[in-house]
C-alpha cells in the first residue's frame, strides 16, 4: 500500500518538479492531491500521464494524508504547516519558515540523513535553501576528508529561484530588448535581462542580504557549526541552474587530484573537470538533471590547503523537488511514516 501525499503549491515551479520527481523515482503512492491558492481552482497539472484538479489549500481536510510537501513560500508554509503537522500528516517544507527552528531538522540526504529522527517534534522537516543544498552536497566528502575551516563563495542564481514570475521577467525583458520596447522591472529591483543583479532577498542589518544570511546558518546547522562562511549571492539572466565559485580552506592538507577521487566517490556529486575548452559543467547542462556537477578544482596556493571549485546544480530539482523526495525516501526506507490507510 502506498502513501497518500499533498503538493501545496503544485501549480509553482518547484511544485511541477515535485510532481515530475515523485513519477520519475516512483515514489510509492497511492494518491496524489495537488492544492493551490484559490486563483488557480480548476487549473490541472500533470502527474505522469495522469492529470491532477487542482484543490485550494484553504478547505483542504489533512487528517487521511500522510505526507505534505510545501512549496507556496514562507508565509503560507508559517501560518499552514503546524496545523497541518498537528493533523499527523508530515510536513517536507521548501520555505526558510522552520530552517532555523532548533526543533525542525534541516536535511539534505548525502549530507546529514541521521538528523532526521527530530522530526517528530513538529512533524515538519526543513528542506535548505537552493544554493546551500549543492554547496554541502560537495562541502561535506571534502570535509570529512580535511576539515573545512573557511568557504568563500561567489553565488550566480538563475531566475527560476524568484519563481515562476521571475522566469516571465527575464523572458519578457528579453523580447522588450529585441523589439526595442520599454524594459520594465517588476519582480527584481533592477533589469534582470542582459545583465547581473548583486542583491537576492532582504537586506540585513551588516550589509550581507538574506539569501547570503541562509547559506551560513544553514551550512552550519547541516554540516559543522565551527566552519566559516562568507557568500555574495548573485541573481543572473539564466533561466535554470544555479553556479557557485568556491573557495575552501581545510585544516589539512588537500591536492586538488585528491579533490576530484573523493568527489567522484560521493553521492550526489558528478565531476566534469576536463582541463580544456568546454570540459566543465554550465548551467545548462545541470538543467533537468539530478547531479550536483564540480568543475574547475584546483590548489589555491595563496592560502595554506586551499581549494577553488565551480558547483552547477538544477536550482528546481537538488534545490528544492528533488532534495524534498530524496527526505520523503528516506523517511520511508527508515520506517519514520506508514500509510494512514494501512494503519487503520
Ligand atoms: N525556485 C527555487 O529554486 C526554490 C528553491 C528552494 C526553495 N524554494 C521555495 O519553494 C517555494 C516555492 O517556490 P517556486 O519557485 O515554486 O514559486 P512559484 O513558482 O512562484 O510558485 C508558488 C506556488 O505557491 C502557491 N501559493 C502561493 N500563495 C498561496 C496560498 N496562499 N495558498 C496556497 N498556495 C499558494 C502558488 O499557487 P497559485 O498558482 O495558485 O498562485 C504556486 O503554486 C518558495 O518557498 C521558495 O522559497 C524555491
Amino acid at each position: 500500500m502506498g502513501f497518500k501525499v499533498a503538493i501545496v503549491g503544485a501549480t509553482g515551479n518547484v511544485g511541477r518538479e515535485m510532481l515530475n520527481i515523485l513519477e520519475e523515482r516512483g515514489f510509492p503512492v497511492d494518491e496524489v492531491v495537488a492544492l493551490a491558492s484559490r486563483r488557480s481552482l480548476g487549473t490541472e497539472v500533470s502527474f505522469g500521464d495522469r492529470t491532477l484538479k487542482v484543490k485550494v489549500l484553504d478547505t483542504y481536510d489533512f487528517s487521511d494524508t500522510d505526507l505534505c510537501i510545501m512549496s507556496a513560500g514562507g508565509n503560507v508554509s508559517k501560518e499552514w504547516s503546524p496545523k497541518i503537522g498537528k493533523q499527523g500528516c508530515v510536513v517536507i517544507d521548501n520555505s526558510s519558515a522552520f530552517r532555523y527552528d532548533q526543533d525542525v531538522p534541516l536535511i539534505v540526504p548525502e549530507v546529514n540523513p541521521d538528523a532526521i529522527s527530530l522530526f517528530t517534534r513538529k512533524n515538519i522537516i526543513a528542506n535548505p535553501n537552493c544554493s546551500t543544498a549543492q554547496l554541502v552536497v560537495a562541502l561535506k566528502p571534502l570535509h570529512d576528508h580535511a576539515r573545512i575551516k573557511r568557504v568563500v563563495v561567489a553565488t550566480y542564481q538563475s531566475v527560476s529561484g524568484a519563481g515562476k514570475e521571475g522566469m516571465d521577467e527575464l523572458f519578457t525583458q528579453t523580447r522588450a530588448v529585441f523589439v526595442a520596447d520599454p524594459v520594465e522591472a517588476k519582480k527584481f529591483t533592477k533589469r534582470i535581462a542582459f545583465n547581473v543583479i548583486p542583491h537576492i532577498d532582504v537586506f540585513m542589518d551588516d550589509g550581507f542580504t538574506k539569501e547570503e544570511w541562509k547559506m551560513v546558518a544553514e551550512t552550519k546547522k547541516m554540516l559543522d557549526p565551527k566552519i566559516k562562511l562568507t557568500a555574495t549571492c548573485v541573481r543572473v539572466p539564466v533561466f535554470i541552474g544555479h553556479s557557485e565559485a568556491v573557495n575552501i580552506e581545510f585544516e589539512n592538507p588537500i591536492t586538488a587530484d585528491e579533490a576530484r577521487e573523493i568527489l567522484r566517490d560521493a553521492p550526489g556529486c558528478l565531476v566534469v573537470d576536463k582541463q580544456e575548452d568546454g570540459g566543465y559543467a554550465t548551467p545548462i547542462d545541470s538543467a533537468g538533471e539530478d547531479a550536483t556537477y564540480i568543475s574547475r578544482i584546483r590548489e589555491d596556493s595563496t592560502v595554506d590547503n586551499g581549494l577553488s571549485m565551480w558547483i552547477v546544480s538544477d536550482n528546481l530539482r537538488k534545490g528544492a523537488a528533488l532534495n524534498a523526495v530524496q527526505i520523503a525516501e528516506l523517511l520511508v526506507e527508515r520506517g519514520l511514516i506508514t500509510p494512514k490507510k494501512k494503519a487503520a
